[in-house]
């Protein structure tokens, strides 16, 4: 483990680990701060100093098609989502498509997930995963929680980080193993509004109301709408409303 008091990114450090080394399979980049922290779709992600935890993992995927990425954001977030049952108070939590944590429809945990690709088949993966652990008060982004907000207790962040670091691992097994059915159905029971019931969503500036069909390997939202239509998206297509 390489731990950094500050960090631009842990992404970034991954990634330039990766271009000058060859890493374990596993090597974990831990930061207290990060001067640009990157999340999904080009935003940031915020985080007091110390506060929460904020790493990246250097995963090495064997025999994985591109097309077959999201086996490994499935094993992300299950792997946190496992992890946080332990410590969390209330066991309300979620996978939102298409790897946010949630507890009681707030986000406690984000993942930023970055492949580099070679022929049809995934390299080498950078796992970034920032959790809000210590941090009270979240002014850019109101719908966050952390665990402090959930147990009322200050946490250990080392505590923390092995916990959900053994959770990732079990996982990241399972899919070196190619047990991708254990994973996929781990992710759809645990996934956000996957009941069967109708939401509301927002596609090219339309919204409709729709139910949950399936996932894709290569990680499209596969939904059906009152009128019996199926569609698939990617993550930018379409919104949660
Ligand atoms: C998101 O939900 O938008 C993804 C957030 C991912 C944040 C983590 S913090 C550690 C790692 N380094 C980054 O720059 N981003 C990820």
């Amino acid at each position: 483990m390489l731990h950094f008091e500050k960090l631009t990114s842990t992404n970034d450090y991954a990634k330039h680990i990766l271009a000058n080394n060859t890493p374990n399979d596993g090597t974990v980049i831990l930061a207290d701060f990060q001067e640009s922290g990157k999340g999904q779709q080009g935003n940031k992600w915020e985080s007091n100093e110390g506060e929460n935890l904020l790493f990246s993992i250097i995963l090495f995927p064997k025999n994985l098609l591109a097309t077959d990425q999201f086996f490994l954001n499935m094993a992300i977030s299950i792997g946190i989502l496992n992890g946080l049952e332990k410590v969390l108070r209330n066991n309300k939590l979620a996978i939102k498509w298409p790897n946010d944590i949630l507890v009681e429809d707030k986000k406690i945990a984000g993942v930023l997930i970055e492949n580099s690709i070679e022929g049809s088949s995934i390299k080498s993966t950078i796992a970034g995963i920032g959790l809000n652990v210590n941090q009270q008060k979240f002014e850019v982004n109101f719908n966050s929680i952390s665990i402090k907000n959930n147990t009322e207790q200050h946490s250990d962040l080392q505590d923390i980080l092995e916990i959900l670091l053994k959770a990732i691992e079990q996982q990241y097994i399972l899919l070196q193993k190619r047990d991708m059915l254990k994973l996929k159905n781990a992710y759809l029971a645990k996934m956000h509004r996957n009941d069967g019931e109708y939401y509301w969503y927002e596609a090219n500036n339309i919204k409709f109301e729709a139910k949950i069909l399936d996932i894709t390997s290569s990680g499209k939202l596969i939904l059906e709408d009152k009128s019996r239509q199926r569609s698939e998206y990617i993550f930018k297509q379409v919104r949660f409303i």
